[in-house]
């Protein structure tokens, strides 16, 4: 089930934003703004200038992933076909379906990537080795 997702699967959500003068809120509720439960949060910082994180694929887990501030790109990959998709906006999300590989890169100074997660941290959920991957989805 999961080897038949693709790229074009992984789509950008967006979320409300609540203006306000005094700036402006955005507010993810698991079961209403997200299509799975949310289990897990975590974020990414202080990313050195040009590094990349990710460079993995999950087998099960589903991840929406915003760019709470600044901006960063992620390349999208399920074997077959990529793509690459710039956040920029803390009121977009992208979704990230299981089975496919990830990689974050082009972060800007002070960026910082949340991630929403379905489940908690497994590490038998990950694939680290590309060629496993390419297998993988054969
Ligand atoms: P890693 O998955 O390599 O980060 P990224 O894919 O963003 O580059 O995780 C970095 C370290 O943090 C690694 O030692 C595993 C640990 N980690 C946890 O313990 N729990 C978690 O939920 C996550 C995402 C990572």
């Amino acid at each position: 089930m999961t080897k038949k997702n693709t790229v074009y699967d992984c789509n950008i959500l967006p979320l409300n934003k609540v203006h306000n003068r005094a700036g402006n809120i955005t507010i993810i509720e698991g079961g209403n703004d997200v299509p799975f439960p949310i289990k897990r949060i975590y974020y990414l910082y202080d990313i050195p200038t040009g590094e990349t994180r990710g460079g993995h694929a999950h087998k099960e887990l589903y991840q929406l992933i915003v760019a709470a501030s600044g901006s960063f790109d992620v390349l999208l990959d399920d074997g077959k076909n990529k793509k690459i998709v710039t956040l920029n906006r803390p009121d977009y999300a992208l979704m990230v379906v299981p089975g496919i590989w990830r990689e974050l890169f082009e972060f800007s100074s002070g960026a910082i990537c949340l991630v929403l997660a379905s489940d908690v941290y497994q590490t038998e959920d990950y694939i680290r080795d590309y060629q496993e991957f390419k297998k993988y989805r054969q």
